[in-house]
């Protein structure tokens, strides 16, 4: 694609590094809007060349693209924002980076929504991370997104608008709460007196994920996937209290998976299903959890809101 004319709103861990990959593929982004220390600090190390000027300005000096990435909640406010003060001009192309957010923020501008399914913290360490993501697009004009997406290196799902917040609850439930169940899976072992618990977990969740990722369904082992009943129900009962109610939520979602594609025959299953739905769930408690540190080595994907 021609070079393009780019200015971002603001340059937060997202705004700062795509901002530096667009940079990379050859488009010159010549203006950012940064506020505080932190997003100052980002746009000096990875725009160095953009002037940082208020958000009007930035629109008005992006000729071609303008990229807003700022807070979900604060898209809309800042397109009728821009709108109003006239700095938005017909033929810039307008885009956000939201997951959840479709066309409607936009109000009456033209806009597409661009959101890379990758985490980012604001490091130098995320643009290398770019090369070969999906980004879930929502464009009217799908030739300029595809092309957009291409230069930075990913491909490009196609949303409909309606489905942005069903497409971004699967991301948050699968690479969010793969921490949260990663970081409970390590304060269980711990409970059992393993000093590193990510060098239990490194190879066998590496596994389980590449597994599932490339058999779905069929990657299920364990005790649910046999109808284990007596473990199922030795794990409920010896568990540290705090992880019960989700152990026990997963693991009949687990059954109900198992047993629908058959992994599980429905005759094997009967002893299991009876532990799973007699068991209680421990009321949750208000104990911190056990770890501080992360599980420097366990192989999440992160966050992908
Ligand atoms: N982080 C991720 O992993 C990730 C991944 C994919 C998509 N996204 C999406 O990308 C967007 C930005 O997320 P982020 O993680 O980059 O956020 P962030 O790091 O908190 O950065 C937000 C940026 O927006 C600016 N800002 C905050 N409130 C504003 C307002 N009311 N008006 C104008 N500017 C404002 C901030 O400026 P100051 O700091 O100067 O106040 C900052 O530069 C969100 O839509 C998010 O859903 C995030």
């Amino acid at each position: 694609m021609n070079a393009l004319t780019v200015g971002v709103v603001g340059a937060g861990r997202v705004g700062a590094v795509l901002g530096a990959a667009l940079n990379a593929a050859g488009h010159r982004v010549v203006a950012a809007a940064a506020v505080s220390g932190a997003s100052r600090e980002r746009a000096a190390r990875l725009l160095p060349e953009a002037a940082i000027l208020p958000a009007d300005e930035v629109a008005r000096a992006a000729t071609d693209l303008l990229l807003i990435s700022v807070p979900d909640d604060a898209i809309a406010g800042v397109v009728a924002g821009l709108a109003r003060t006239g700095a938005l001009r017909p033929g810039q192309v307008v885009a956000h980076t939201s997951g959840a957010h479709g066309l409607e923020v936009f109000g009456a501008v033209d806009g597409m929504a661009l959101h890379p399914a990758m985490t980012f913290t604001g490091a130098d360490a995320d643009l290398d991370r770019l090369p070969g993501i999906a980004w879930g697009v929502t464009a009217p004009d799908r030739v300029f997104a595809t092309r957009l997406v291409a230069d930075l290196g990913g491909v490009p799902e196609w949303i409909a608008g309606g489905q942005r917040p069903v497409y971004h609850a699967a991301l948050a439930h699968g690479a969010n709460h793969l921490v949260t169940l990663v970081n409970e899976a390590a304060d269980v072992l711990r409970a059992a007196g393993v000093e590193q618990p990510s060098r239990v977990l490194e190879p066998l969740l590496t596994a389980a994920l590449d597994n599932a990722l490339r058999m779905g369904d069929a990657a299920l082992t364990g005790p649910v996937s046999r109808g284990d009943a007596g473990t199922v129900a030795k794990h409920l009962a010896r568990m540290p209290a705090d992880a019960v109610p989700t152990y026990l939520a997963m693991a009949r979602r687990t059954a109900d998976r198992a047993i629908a594609s058959g992994r599980l025959r429905s005759q094997d299953a009967t002893a299991l299903l009876d532990v799973l739905a007699h068991a209680t769930p421990t009321a949750p408690t208000t104990t911190a959890p056990t770890t501080t540190a992360p599980t420097t080595t366990a192989p999440t994907t992160g966050s992908a809101a």
